[in-house]
């Protein structure tokens, strides 16, 4: 049987390379830490949730990657500035941003029209502005560096326009536009920008949403069961390889054939 072990030499290997995750206390994020030091990345795992975060780079550490957690609001440029400086000076580089944080189960289900002010404000200060602050953040290291990726993680929800939660499906929108503008203008830096569009996932954050959480939306996808974090890990360890070097700008759709757009 072929080895899957990663060397420097496979254009998926991802030795020597410097990934921050954000949002890594658990669900995507998490998933999305240890497939990265699985293929060799050193790990930044920051979220809101200090504890969360310590605990996912203690999950990479027992799997045998190096990983530190740090606090940080993704809303908060102050705190994402100490995220960059953090990961600069313990690892010296930063090669991959996942921008995973997001508002997303705790968010209200209502018409368009009957949605509080101040929670369109949220969402769209974490799930877009957020990204875009740690994109800049971590910018002039990549820039210098000549490599850089960054994967933004949207929602299969802008496609779909799922309703009930606008504020949701355009904060996710936005991110897409974003990914599209920003590669347009790094991609002679050496730093590729893409989007990945999960699809109903199973995390404790969407079986806190779905009462049946397992059987939503199976009998529509072309792969009938549950989507799960691990499907869309894979798809990030490609975008952050040199595997994918000539893809940027790109939304990609992970929900296993259930919208074929
Ligand atoms: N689970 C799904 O079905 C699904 C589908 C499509 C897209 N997504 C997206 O994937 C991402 C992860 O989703 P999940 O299901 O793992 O949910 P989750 O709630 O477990 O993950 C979100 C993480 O972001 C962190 N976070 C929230 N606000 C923050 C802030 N201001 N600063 C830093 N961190 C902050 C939370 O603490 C949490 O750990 C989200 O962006 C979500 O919108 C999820």
């Amino acid at each position: 049987m072929a080895s899957t072990k990663h060397t420097s030499s496979s254009p998926f290997s991802l030795l020597g390379r410097v990934a921050i995750v954000t949002g890594a206390a658990g669900g995507l994020g998490r998933a999305f830490c240890l497939a990265l030091a699985a293929a060799g990345a050193r790990l930044v795992a920051a979220d809101l949730s200090e504890e969360g975060a310590r605990q996912t780079a203690e999950a990479v550490t027992a799997a045998g990657g190096e990983a530190v957690a740090v606090a940080v609001d993704v809303t908060n440029p102050t705190e994402i500035e100490r995220m960059a400086t953090t990961t600069l000076g313990r690892w010296g580089q930063v090669d991959i941003l996942v921008n995973n944080a997001g508002l997303y189960a705790t968010l209200s289900r209502r018409p368009f029209y009957e949605l509080p002010v101040e929670e369109w404000e949220r969402v769209m200060a974490v799930n877009l502005k957020g990204p875009w602050l740690c994109a800049c953040a971590v910018y002039p290291a990549m820039k210098k560096q000549g490599y850089g990726r960054i994967i933004n993680v949207a929602s299969a929800t802008f496609f779909s326009g799922s309703p009930l939660w606008s504020h949701y499906v355009a904060s996710k929108g936005g991110l897409i536009g974003l990914t599209r503008s920003m590669a347009r203008e790094v991609g002679d830096d050496g730093i590729c920008v893409n989007a990945i569009a999960p699809g109903f996932t199973l995390t404790e954050a969407s079986r806190s949403v779905m009462p049946n959480a397992e059987a939503y939306g199976v009998a529509r996808g072309a792969i009938k069961r549950a989507e799960q974090p691990d499907d869309i890990a894979g798809l990030v360890v490609f975008l952050a390889s040199d595997a994918s070097n000539f893809i940027t700008g790109q939304t990609m759709v992970v929900d296993g054939g259930r919208h074929l757009y």
